[in-house]
């Protein structure tokens, strides 16, 4: 992909988020470079979810501004894939669920079926092309969203917790899918609470805590050292969601 197309850097200038009653997101500002896997870590309830829907646009912010600069007048929606928490599925069959963006983004109906066979094989799907995606295990629904997101060719792909459901062999598989995108020149943006994962597949990481972006590193210095008081109760397993508000930032 070249860098002349892309709608990449991503930059988020003082962005918040509040509802009538609470500021979910607190004046975020930040750059998403083109290359490069960011992690997104924190707590229950830090904001990781919100952040993905503001980013890929499903939310606009109450202030501030979400800027993609490669963009020049196109619509950045068309460049986009998002694979979210709990997956959702048209009541049809799991081929018909990645047929239907594929046909909106207008690709050539020729080449559907082999991209949509290719798609459910590579998250070990193919079995299931016929049958009725509500019908598949929240496992299987997942890797069926991913397949749907890869089928698009994203240049950007924002993934909420894309294992959370998994067993360890298709964790694997969804790793290996994940690290193919991102080698065929897809910006991946995704959320995980397994520490292991995250020091698996980031090339930076990003700690929110409360709404608030505390610390953002390249993976090997987050994970060596990070800066932050709360990130580094995070790492240790000792930052909970209950902890007084007097300790936040
Ligand atoms: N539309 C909304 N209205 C009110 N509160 C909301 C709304 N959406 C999210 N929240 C609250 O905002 C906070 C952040 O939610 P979010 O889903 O982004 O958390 P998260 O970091 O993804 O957590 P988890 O790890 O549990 O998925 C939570 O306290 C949640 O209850
Ligand atoms: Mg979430």
């Amino acid at each position: 992909m070249s860098n002349a197309s892309r709608i990449l850097p991503l930059e988020l200038r003082a962005v918040t988020f509040e509802t009538e009653r609470h500021r979910l997101i607190k004046e975020m500002s930040f750059q998403l470079a083109a290359e490069g896997r960011t992690i997104i870590l924190g707590s229950n309830g830090a904001g990781k979810s919100l952040l993905l829907r503001l980013c890929h646009g499903l939310i606009r912010p109450s202030q501030g501004e979400i800027i993609w600069q490669g963009a020049a007048g196109r619509d950045p929606k068309h460049f986009q894939a998002m694979v979210f928490q709990r997956p959702v599925m048209l009541r049809r069959s799991a081929a018909a669920n990645i047929h239907f963006p594929l046909s909106i983004r207008g690709i050539p109906r020729s080449s559907r079926r082999h991209v949509i066979e290719e798609a459910l094989r590579l998250v070990g799907l193919g079995r299931f092309s016929r049958t009725p995606a509500h019908l598949l295990s929240i496992g299987e629904q997942q890797r069926l969203a991913l397949a749907r997101a890869w089928a698009l060719k994203p240049q950007i792909l924002f993934l909420d917790e894309p294992t959370a459901n998994l067993d360890p062999a298709a964790t694997h598989v969804i790793e290996e899918v994940i690290a193919e995108m991102d080698r065929a020149g897809t910006k991946i943006v995704m959320t995980t609470h397994d520490l292991g994962q995250a020091r698996r597949l980031a090339d930076e990481i990003m700690f929110i805590h409360r709404g608030r972006l505390l610390e953002k590193a390249p993976a090997a210095a987050f994970f060596d050292c990070p800066q932050n008081d709360m990130a580094r109760s995070f790492l240790r397993g000792e930052l909970l969601w209950w902890q007084r508000r007097e300790l936040t930032p």
